[in-house]
């Protein structure tokens, strides 16, 4: 199947949300797309305002990693202007969203890895990059960015091959990313408004997340830890029961599963 370039029509036709995805500005290359949106924030772009490159040449990971965005590849960022106390969830939005468009157009499982990687048979096929800017109580702007790895071949990217998958691997076959982008905007809406709502999109984050009950290791900063993977917090932060009995708090840190 040939898919040709995304086009903000191809996305925005039809496209049953209010407001995510309603404006989509698509590049043939970008240095990163989290970048151009937040430059596009500060300039008063609109609420839900969607940034898509078929190709980063700078892409970023967290933690100052590099993301790998070849053509094949999803990247995008959406534009948003929360109240201060649901900048925690929009990893929580932004994960659930991507795992269920992955389940919705093409049957496979999905499952987040804390905080918000998404795997497919327990490799990595998504990662995603909230950045945001607050002062004071006011959030400025947030920023979601989103790298899935649709249609490409794992052979030529023997650096993150082991751990990584992508859609058309899995699968035997190329899959529409338009279809992919649509599903993952409607869901990302769903659940953002869902927030107004109390604590169901943390309920549902936990529920999906394949780390609970594991044997792990965490590296958090300069620091390492190991434990079982208790629980989540609804702050995100993860409950790690150490191997003296007590329980550690860690906000943000990047988790290896010991199966
Ligand atoms: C990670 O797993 O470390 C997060 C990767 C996030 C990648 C996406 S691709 C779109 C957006 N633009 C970037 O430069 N990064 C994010």
């Amino acid at each position: 199947m040939v898919e040709y370039s995304l086009s903000p029509a191809a996305i925005t036709d039809g496209l049953a949300t209010r407001f995510i995805g309603q404006e989509v500005s698509c590049y043939p290359s970008l240095p990163s797309t989290n970048d151009v949106a937040k430059r596009r924030a500060q300039e008063g772009a609109k609420e839900g305002t969607v940034i898509v490159a078929e190709e980063q040449t700078a892409g970023r990971g967290r933690i100052k990693r590099r993301w790998l965005s070849p053509r094949g590849s999803i990247a995008l960022s959406i534009i948003l202007y929360p109240p201060l106390a649901y900048l925690p969830s929009l990893i929580m939005v932004a994960s659930l969203a991507v795992a269920r468009s992955i389940e919705q157009v093409t049957g496979l499982k999905a499952k987040i890895k804390w905080p918000n990687d998404v795997l497919v048979n327990y490799k990595k096929i998504c990662g995603i990059l909230v950045e945001s800017n607050v002062r004071g109580d006011k959030v400025d702007y947030a920023v979601i960015g989103i790298g899935i790895n649709v249609n490409i071949k794992l052979s030529e990217f023997p650096q993150i091959a082991p751990m990584a998958t992508s859609l058309s691997r899995e699968l035997g076959r190329d899959v529409p990313r338009r279809e992919v982008i649509r599903s993952l905007l409607a869901e990302a809406e769903k659940l953002y408004l869902a927030l107004a709502a109390g604590d169901s999109v943390f309920r549902q984050w936990r529920d999906n997340l394949v780390t609970l009950g594991k044997k792990v290791q965490v590296s958090s900063g300069e620091a390492t830890y190991s434990g079982i993977a208790e629980s989540v917090a609804s702050d995100g932060s993860l409950l790690l029961r150490q191997p003296d009995g007590s329980l550690l708090k860690i906000v943000a840190g990047d988790v290896t599963l010991r199966r």
